[in-house]
């Protein structure tokens, strides 16, 4: 149902009817935020992408047909609207509005398609169950602040097209059906139908294709692609996420981070206003590790981690003495003002690190008078007590919180009770943005479960010059030429120098534990390329969605996604991924059994 447009042009979207053109007559179209009624007076606020204009029908002036049908428009329904833009009188200004000193005297309306009753009403205040939400995503991004979010992303991409056009880079897009060669995040898999069996696995990244390009003499490459892992979803991941991805030949680490800062820099004062000071800070990952627990800090607020196992060495407390025998250690927080927290706030934090696989939180709180309570004072003595005080220089009413362990486990439980700590506090403000470079990444780490050594980054990345030597002796030790760019404790983007040099990417090969039947299997085609002339290249890659998510304050990357997956990697309005016809299936020789949870 609805009437027809034929003949009706849009004249102005609604937002962008002003006061400079009272007296002339204007076509809007739109959707109905809410109708309201005053006797012989009709308001409509008409919604587009642009904001609200206010719709007068006047029953004393109106023919009866335009005043009854009028009366008929509810919520949502779409119109079109012919009028003649008109001041408001003085008590109905509304200077909150953009459009709130004018409103559109209806002298025609068509209601183009009309509206059921909405699962939630289009406004920011709203608080309904997400899936709900995204149930119904086309309504959700009617909501202004998911619109804003849209609209940011698409400015933020613009910003970046154009700047990376003036760096002299060519955007050139890579294959989405490819080889899959997982290391790190699962792959995605399509089966092929022409090659009954064979699967293509879609891009966790343009990884090898971005250096392949390097090899053609593409020199600089940049594209904002569509990546695809297949791992557990969290408020800043999705199984298919964008990346503002690049390469470029000849170049150091200092010129991508130069490039990709200034970057930064530009689409935060174009988009925000806000200034980034160049150069970022730099923080090496061994002082990110000792300092904040986490290789991607927030360094908006203090509470950083210390190191307190010499002065504990000498304990009976069996907890500090068994984690410094297995080379462990014992690591505190300062929790300023904490103090007071009552015994259930306590108890809660320790059970918060439990979730990091911490055995248990030791704390120590400095009274009001300077007296000290603590659950482990009967392991020390009064002037040990004070030692660790002295050391982490509380005050009367702060907390000292302790762990002990592996320093794993220490780095990851204090690492995340600090930012535990300052969500429950409310020590950072969404809108100011501490940006730093994290290098010197360990290139390799040592997984238990797979029992060899895993790329941190990936298997690409070069070792540092000065560590070369340790690739024999020490492998564990050797730091690459890595970096990655946090943002308020979150990772924005990641990059490398790449191993140009085939001898050496067939050792770090080697090194993962692959054969080199199983490298040529995998990764062939790049050792093949390898052989005729390669630039020494390197690059980076962002993770878009996160870069929308923290300029707008939003608090998960689906909020900045037009139609994101929930946690089970499902979209709940398609009910993606669903299941296919038999004949499909046959087609591609696929006979599904049932596997067991
Ligand atoms: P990396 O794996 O670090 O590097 O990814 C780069 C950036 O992509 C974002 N990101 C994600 N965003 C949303 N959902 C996800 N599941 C997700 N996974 C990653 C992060 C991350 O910093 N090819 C290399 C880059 C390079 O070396 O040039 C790569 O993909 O913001
Ligand atoms: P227990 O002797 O195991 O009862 O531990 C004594 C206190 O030390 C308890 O309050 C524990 O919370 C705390 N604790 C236990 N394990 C650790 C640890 N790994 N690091 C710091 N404190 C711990």
């Amino acid at each position: 149902m609805g009437e027809s447009m034929t003949g009706l042009k849009r004249s102005h979207m609604c937002a962008n009817v002003t006061e400079t053109m009272i007296g002339e007559n204007v076509t809007v179209m739109g959707w109905v935020q809410r109708r309201r009624d005053l006797g012989q007076l009709l308001f409509i606020a008409l919604r587009d992408r642009t904001g609200i204009v206010q719709i007068v029908v006047d029953g004393n002036t109106a023919e009866k047909t335009l005043f009854e049908k009028a009366e008929t428009v509810r919520s949502e329904f779409v119109l079109a609207v012919k009028g003649k833009v008109s001041a408001r009188t003085d008590g109905n200004i509304n200077e909150n509005m953009k459009t709130g000193k004018i409103e559109i005297i209806a002298e025609e309306i068509k209601i183009l398609s009309e509206s059921d009753a909405l699962p939630f009403q289009i406004e920011d205040s709203i608080t309904v169950k997400d899936d709900l939400r995204l149930k119904h995503r086309y309504l959700d991004l009617r909501r202004p602040s998911q619109l804003k979010n849209i609209m940011l992303r698409h400015k933020v991409v613009q910003v970046i097209h154009s700047f990376l056009d003036k760096e002299g880079f060519l955007e050139i897009e890579t294959p989405i059906l490819g080889k899959s060669t997982p290391e790190g995040a699962r792959d995605y898999l399509v089966p092929s139908r022409v090659h009954p069996g064979n699967f293509y696995g879609l891009p966790q990244s343009p990884q090898l294709y971005k250096q392949l390009l390097m090899v053609s003499g593409m020199d600089r490459y940049y594209q904002i692609a569509k990546c695809f892992r297949d791992e557990d979803l969290r408020a800043d991941r999705q199984p298919e996420f964008t990346q503002v991805d690049m390469e470029l030949s000849f170049v150091e680490e200092n010129d991508i981070m130069d490039i990709n800062e200034r970057m930064m820099q530009k689409v935060f004062k174009e988009l925000l206003d806000v200034e980034i000071k160049l150069p970022l800070q730099r923080m090496t990952y061994q002082e990110a590790m000792e300092r904040f627990g986490s290789d991607k800090p927030d360094i908006r607020f203090g509470m950083e981690l210390k190191d307190i196992s010499d002065i504990v060495k000498d304990t009976e407390f069996v907890v500090f003495k068994n984690a410094l025998e297995n080379g462990g250690s014992v690591r505190a927080i300062n929790a300023k003002c904490c103090g007071n927290f009552p015994r259930k706030q306590i108890d809660s934090l320790v059970e918060f690190v439990k979730t990091y696989q911490a055995k248990g939180l030791a704390w120590i709180a400095v009274n009001p008078d300077g007296t000290l309570k603590s659950q482990i004072a009967k392991f020390f003595t009064p002037e040990k007590l004070q030692e660790i005080v002295n050391a982490m220089q509380a005050e009367a009413g702060d907390l000292i919180l302790i762990c002990a362990d592996k320093n794993k486990v220490v780095f990851d439980s204090l690492g995340a009770l600090r930012l535990e700590l300052s969500r429950r506090l409310e020590l950072t403000k969404s809108n100011d943005f501490a940006f730093l470079w994290i290098t010197e990444f360990p290139m390799l780490e040592w997984d238990e479960e797979e029992n060899r050594y895993v790329a941190v980054h990936h298997p690409f990345t070069a070792p540092m010059d000065e560590d070369l030597e340790l690739l024999d002796t020490a492998p564990g030790k050797v730091r690459a030429k890595a970096y990655d760019i946090v943002l308020n404790g979150y990772e924005l983007g990641g990059g490398s120098i790449r191993i140009h040099r085939r001898d050496i990417q067939q050792k770090m090969f080697e090194l993962l534990g692959f054969t080199p039947e199983d490298s040529q299997e995998r990764f062939g085609f790049l050792l093949d390329a390898f052989k005729y002339g390669v630039p020494p290249h390197g690059g980076l890659a962002f993770g878009l969605d996160r870069i929308i998510m923290l300029m707008s304050g939003a608090s998960s990357i689906r909020d900045v996604i037009a139609f994101p997956k929930v946690k089970d990697a499902s979209c709940p309005m398609t009910d993606a991924p669903n299941v296919v016809e038999q004949k499909q299936l046959q087609e591609l020789g696929i006979d599904i059994i049932k596997v067991e949870e």
